[in-house]
């Protein structure tokens, strides 16, 4: 793995040139910030919600899945505070009219060594005068004030204009498992603790979405509510870090490419919180967040349904709110790890340089393709193809030279290419070569798919 060849740049141009993501709505002009996932990066997004649903659903002690609506009841984001308080902090460029974040211009500004986490408008008012910040656009030092701008998109439901309420697209999942607490608990017998985990969209109003899909406009995300009793919370806290962690680096993560960073301003909520941040093109940025919610959550939907949530103990008849500690990541801001992660422009011996996706065979696309050394092979190479096609995601090619397929495969990181040649009509056998280190060995046809079911299990 690594990372320091890439440039944002670099990787929007092989995602687009190699069916991986295209700019939504492009043939109409695009429609900013929001990104449409091709054949090849349809098929990487699934799989790596898929690892993370194995990791966090099946492999994980007492954890349910869940696939609750993106449309929910108003008072639910009442309850959880986002009607009133989901806001970012935004600043006008009177002269050239672009929009800001005020956090993000001291973040700049300070490089870094100044916390905006921790200022309250005023404050972050007064530093942006004193040190007279910049309008990164166009230069000028012409600013409104903070103004707060909720970041939840509304929209109606109803049939005429007269029964309209006004209803929101979720800007989280979480809220979903939580409403759903009980329901998951009684139809599973589950004993806290436990957790729920669901994957999905969710849509906010950026005021400065971009770097590509970092920060857009609609996301998935995946989130894991894991339910305990006040007390053993610190102790799972520490546990989902280690967790969210080894998940990175299981994936194949350079573990210096990867930190922790723990927040010093708590929502009021909160007991604990940190990001896992991953040095993106654009430098350390937050990967994903854990967060330690005590019983905030169940005890506000608690109040505003007027539905108990409090949880019975079957052994000892304890009743209580759980507390959550909630571990949540963007799919999206992982696949833009992952490939930044796995892209590497290596230059080959007679100075020829090949890029190349090096990412678990797991995440990738497809897990081979196969490959007829010349067309007048291709049957005996689609026979192959027809057999792995039932147990895996793989593709065939027969354009243009091999060493030019290969690089094809390698740009879209398939893990092995499958060559069809007239050892094959001989023998049975076919080549495979390995996308990271190129070398080749020779397995019978029929071990083709026992080989690839062990290379690829995550
Ligand atoms: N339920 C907690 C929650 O939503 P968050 O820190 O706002 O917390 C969790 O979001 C994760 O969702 C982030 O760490 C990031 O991976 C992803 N995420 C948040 N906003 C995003 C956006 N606008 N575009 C892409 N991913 C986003």
């Amino acid at each position: 793995m690594a990372n320091s060849a890439v440039t944002m740049d670099k990787l929007v141009a092989l995602c687009k040139a190699r069916g991986i993501i295209f700019a939504g709505s492009e043939i109409y002009g695009g429609m900013g910030n929001t990104w449409d996932y091709g054949p090849v990066g349809v098929e990487i997004k699934n799989n790596i919600k898929r690892a993370w649903w194995k990791r966090f659903v099946y492999e994980n002690d007492n954890s349910f899945g869940l696939d609750a609506a993106i449309l929910m009841n108003s008072r639910v984001w009442e309850a959880s505070g986002h009607t009133t308080s989901f806001s970012d902090p935004k600043m006008d460029c009177k002269s050239c009219k672009t929009r800001h974040r005020a956090d993000n211009l001291i973040e700049a500004h300070s490089k870094g060594s100044v916390n905006p986490d921790t200022m309250s408008n005023e404050e972050m008012e007064n530093y942006i005068r004193e040190h007279r910040v910049k309008c990164p656009v166009c230069g000028n030092f012409d600013w409104t004030n903070i103004r707060t701008f909720n970041l939840m998109f509304e929209t109606s439901r109803g049939v005429t204009d007269e029964s309209q309420n006004k209803i929101y697209l979720r800007p989280e999942t979480a809220q979903g498992e939580f409403v759903n607490f009980l329901n998951v608990q009684r139809t599973t017998r589950a004993k806290v603790p436990f957790g729920i985990a669901q994957i999905g969209k969710a849509f906010r109003n950026e005021i400065t979405p971009g770097n590509f899909i970092f920060r857009t406009i609609e996301f998935e995300q995946m989130e894991h509510q894991f339910f305990c009793k006040a007390g053993t919370d610190e102790m799972y806290y520490r546990e989902y870090k280690e967790k969210a962690m080894q998940f990175l680096l299981d994936l194949g993560f350079a573990p210096e490419h990867l930190r922790f960073h723990d927040h010093d301003k708590l929502a009021h909520y909160a007991r604990a919180a940190c990001d896992i941040q991953y040095l993106y093109p654009m430098g350390w940025q937050e990967l994903n967040g854990i967060h330690n919610r005590t019983d905030f959550d169940l005890t506000r939907h608690q109040e505003y349904s007027g539905k108990s949530l409090t949880y019975v103990d079957p052994v000892s008849g304890e009743r209580y709110i759980p507390y959550v500690i909630e571990y949540s990541i963007g799919a999206d801001r992982l696949m833009l790890a992952v490939l930044s992660e796995a892209y590497e422009e290596e230059t080959l011996e007679g100075g020829d340089v090949r890029s190349v996706l090096h990412f678990h065979p797991a995440i990738a696309a497809y897990k081979a393709a196969v490959l007829p050394l010349q067309k007048n092979l291709a049957p005996q190479a689609k026979e192959l193809l027809a057999k792995l096609k039932k147990r895996f995601a793989v593709i065939y090619d027969e354009a243009g030279s091999i060493g030019k397929r290969y690089r094809r495969q390698d740009e879209i990181g398939t893990p092995f290419c499958i060559t069809v040649d007239f050892d094959t009509l001989e023998n049975g056998t076919v080549t495979v070569r390995d996308r990271d280190t190129m070398e080749q060995i020779r397995l019978h046809a029929d071990e083709v798919a026992a080989f690839l079911a062990e290379k690829c299990v995550f």
